[in-house]
């Protein structure tokens, strides 16, 4: 039985995800709901963090074939799902998400071209029917994603993708965002008082119609 909602911000690096997800946080509990949770994926759990970890740094010698990476993504979501967020919606707390399986879509699909087909099978082992009730997709140009990204430090090991295969994966976001009545595209390159000011109604209507 599921009493919480699950709400999932997406979007390419540096596109403002965790800023936003401190912000919805912040407006649920503003909003009276007294139990929020914010994850990160991959991560959230003792797996999952050390597959984050594996997963950001890579390996020295070695390159991460690409459905490795991909079955690494979805053990520690699999673990997530089950472990934290599961249990978290069923007492009644809502969670709110940074990253979820529509950057494996995006990401894996667009980015490195694995089949839509083996994707779906895989969502569906993994998750079932499990969904987010409200997406956020934060929509970012790479190149501007990723200026914000340098400013902070360094890059990990997907940071230093090429421009093109950001841009397979924003299309990818792009294609799956306007298919799709639960996900919300957010113009990510305004300024972050604007951002704070859009999240806030979007959250304040969709209660109000949830
Ligand atoms: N609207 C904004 N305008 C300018 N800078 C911003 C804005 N929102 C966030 N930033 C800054 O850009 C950087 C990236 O933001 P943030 O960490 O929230 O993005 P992210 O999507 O979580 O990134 P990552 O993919 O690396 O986790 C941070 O240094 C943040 O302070
Ligand atoms: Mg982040």
């Amino acid at each position: 039985m599921k009493l919480g909602r699950f709400i999932v911000i997406e979007g390419l690096e540096g596109a403002g995800k965790s800023t936003v997800c401190g912000l919805v946080a912040t407006a649920l509990t503003q909003a009276g709901i007294s139990e929020v949770l914010q994850t990160r994926e991959p991560g959230g759990t003792q797996l999952g963090e050390q597959l984050r970890l594996l997963i950001q740094q890579g390996l020295p010698d070695e390159p991460l074939q690409a459905t490795a990476e991909l079955l690494l993504l979805y053990a520690a979501r699999a673990q997530l799902v089950e472990q934290v967020i599961k249990p978290a919606l069923a007492r009644g707390a809502w969670v709110v998400g940074d990253r979820h399986d529509l950057s494996t879509q995006a990401y894996q699909g667009g980015g490195r071209g694995i089949a839509e087909q083996v994707l779906n099978s895989l969502r569906d082992a993994v998750l079932g029917p499990f969904r987010p009730d409200l997406t956020l997709y934060l929509d970012i140009s790479p190149a501007k994603g990723l200026q914000r990204v340098a400013q902070r430090g360094s890059f990990d090991r997907m940071e230093q993708e090429s421009l093109l295969f950001f841009q397979r994966v924003r299309a990818r976001y792009l294609a799956l965002a306007t298919d799709d009545p639960q996900i919300v595209i957010v113009s990510a390159e305004h300024s972050r008082a604007q951002i704070a000011q859009q999240i806030q109604q979007i959250i304040t209507t969709w209660l109000s119609r949830n």
